[in-house]
């Protein structure tokens, strides 16, 4: 692997990384504002984003908020009230770098995500929490549609997130009322993957992010990319796309863990698929 201690830390006044062990710990970091996503903040991650896919100290991004929250959402002020002061051609470009990072970057992003919700999380920030492919969070936290009780409607792309998760009744339920919720709701509505103690959130996330850092990379990115877009297709599509997928990995896998999967436990007899990993270069 290059060396890469020399590189700077991306980030900006708005978001902080912290890297250890193949994690990027992406914190939004506005702590005084409960990390309402500014428009600043749209272009800090979008940076960030783009500088860790090509990071060789990130293997795995950890998604996650500084102090009480995960995010309070879009910043009325930094966002909404900023963005109407200015010109049409500038509010159509926050509007833009907004969406790059919160769902487009992130639900097609090359190395695999997770969300960790600490604290708030209201709103816009349902989008990122949903975008990324795994979720975890203090059952503790305080969720909510809270857009009713402010006079909008969960707009961005939140309506449309949301029911990618949600059954309609209770998306519904909770678009119509703004209700807040706690973590553990958030497991069983299927927002999140677990809910944990809050003083457990750090260590069940890091044990977490380091399975995903075990894993033929290659196969893991081609493996979640396969999963986002053969749900978008119908099963004639999704049946000629998965096998031309299937395909296409076994090309681009230099580490060729589909022959050393089928030698070692076919002839070898020293691994079992369903169990673990096959055996690695290095290990
Ligand atoms: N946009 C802009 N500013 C926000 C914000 C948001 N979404 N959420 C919090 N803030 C600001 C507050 O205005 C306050 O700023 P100030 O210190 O300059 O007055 C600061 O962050 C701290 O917020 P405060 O309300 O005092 O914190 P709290 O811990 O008592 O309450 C929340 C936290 C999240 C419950 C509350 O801030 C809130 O309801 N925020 C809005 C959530 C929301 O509806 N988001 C949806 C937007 S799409």
């Amino acid at each position: 692997m290059e060396a890469t201690q020399d590189k700077p830390i991306p980030g900006g006044n708005t978001v902080r990384v912290e890297f250890e062990d193949g994690i990027a710990w992406v914190h939004l970091d506005r702590p005084e504002k409960r990390n309402a996503m500014s428009m600043e903040m749209a272009r800090d991650m979008n940076a960030v984003l783009d500088a860790l896919e090509l990071d060789d100290r990130c293997g795995v991004i950890v998604l996650t908020g500084s102090g009480e929250a995960f995010s309070a959402g879009m910043d009325l002020q930094g966002f909404f009230r900023a963005s109407d002061a200015v010109s049409d051609v500038e509010r159509h470009r926050a509007y833009r770098e907004t969406r790059a990072w919160q769902w487009r970057t992130l639900m097609f992003y090359a190395k695999p995500t997770i969300a960790m919700v600490n604290g708030w999380c209201f709103g816009g920030a349902f989008t990122p929490l949903i975008c990324c492919d795994l979720a975890i969070t203090d059952e503790a936290a305080t969720f909510g549609l809270s857009e009713i009780n402010w006079g909008i409607i969960p707009g961005g792309v939140v309506s449309k997130a949301i029911s990618t998760l949600m059954g309609d009744r209770e998306a519904l339920y909770y678009v119509m009322t703004g209700e807040k919720f706690d973590g553990a709701r958030a497991k069983e509505l299927g927002l999140v993957n677990e809910a944990v103690p809050a003083d457990r959130l750090k260590a069940r996330t890091r044990e977490l992010a380091k399975v995903l850092l075990e894993k033929n990379p290659t196969t893991l990115r081609q493996a979640r990319m396969a999963y986002k877009y053969a749900r978008e297709m119908n099963w004639e599509l999704a049946a000629e796309y998965l096998t031309a997928k299937g395909d296409q990995t076994t090309f681009v896998d230099k580490e060729k863990g589909r022959e050393k999967g089928m030698v070692q436990f076919l002839d070898e007899k020293t691994y079992k698929p369903g169990l673990g990993n096959y055996k690695r270069e290095g290990e």
